[in-house]
């Protein structure tokens, strides 16, 4: 933030819904990897975007982030065209890839140190930031190990504390929790409570129901690039009549995929056991 007319301007558009996309639709050639979505992300709030393999969530997500252009409709994030006001944008989103997107040469502290150069931000106390995430996430006696030669999880932790350095408005986050071990899951499900409760907001995807049931405040399940079911779990256990259901439940109905995973369970069980369950 520059001066006091784009601080206001900043907190007139952030006094709405931090995102807010409507009827968006993004199509590769023939394939409709998001079909006419609308949904909104309320401040203060963390949403879960939750759908099969292939549903549009990392579709939706580069939407958002202005990495690729609808096909029709809109989304605007923080009040901002992501196309259009990226870089003003991006100062205030914290962004997790589905891939990691790290300097794969240069060590944890490096990409830090980076991180806080082209932000702007003081360096001695990124670091001391970083060294206590860093900690927290079992991962401090990397931070001068050459990215390249870390396991998967300990990359996405590097890119975890990358998204968090500048103190995000809003979290982006595309499956920040796969790859990682129960113990990191957990530590990060705290990142995220905290974050919200220091007056952030979160919007992520993920495949672990159990953590999606626990945090989201709200969730969006999303089936071949439509939304099948949005709200809270309650509302969503209503939307797909199971009340006292888990959210896999929930998920498996509206999904439609509680009876396909059924029958394929069964027909695997016959191929390799036999009618009788006999090897
Ligand atoms: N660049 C692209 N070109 C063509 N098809 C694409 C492209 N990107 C995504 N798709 C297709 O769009 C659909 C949605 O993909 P997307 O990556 O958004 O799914 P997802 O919900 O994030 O899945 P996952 O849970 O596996 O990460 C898929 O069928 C995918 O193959
Ligand atoms: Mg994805």
């Amino acid at each position: 933030m520059t001066n006091n007319a784009e601080g206001k301007n900043l907190e007139k558009k952030e006094s709405g819904d931090l995102i807010v996309v409507d009827r968006l639709k993004k199509y590769f050639g023939e394939k409709k990897a998001v079909d006419g979505i609308t949904f909104r992300v309320h401040s203060g709030e963390v949403f879960g975007l939750l759908g099969p393999n292939g549903a549009g969530k990392t579709t939706t997500i580069k939407v958002l982030l202005g990495l690729l252009e609808p096909t029709e409709g809109t989304a605007r994030v923080l009040g901002f065209d992501p196309l259009k006001d990226d870089v003003v944008m991006k100062q205030r989103l914290g962004y997790i890839a589905e891939e990691p997107l790290i300097y794969k040469s240069l060590t944890p502290f490096e990409v830090f140190e980076f991180i806080a150069s082209v932000r702007g931000l003081d360096g001695d106390k990124v670091t001391a930031l970083a060294k206590e995430y860093m900690e927290s996430l079992g991962a401090l006696e990397y931070m001068n190990q050459n990215i390249a030669t870390l396991s998967r999880g300990n990359k996405q932790k590097v890119q975890i504390v990358s998204a968090l350095l500048h103190d995000p408005t809003l979290l982006i986050m595309d499956d920040p929790l796969l790859g990682l071990d129960a113990k990191t899951v957990k530590v990060v499900k705290e990142i995220i409570e905290l974050h919200v409760k220091r007056g952030g907001s979160v919007i992520f995807s993920t495949h672990i129901m159990e953590i999606a049931q626990e945090i989201c405040d709200r969730i969006a399940i999303i089936n071949k690039g439509i939304i099948v079911g949005i709200g809270t779990f309650e509302e969503l256990r209503k939307q797909a009549d199971k009340a006292g259901a888990s959210l896999e439940d929930v998920f498996l109905r509206l999904t439609e995929q509680d009876a396909s995973v059924t029958s394929i369970i069964a027909k695997l069980r016959e191929s390799f056991l036999g009618k009788n369950g006999n090897v």
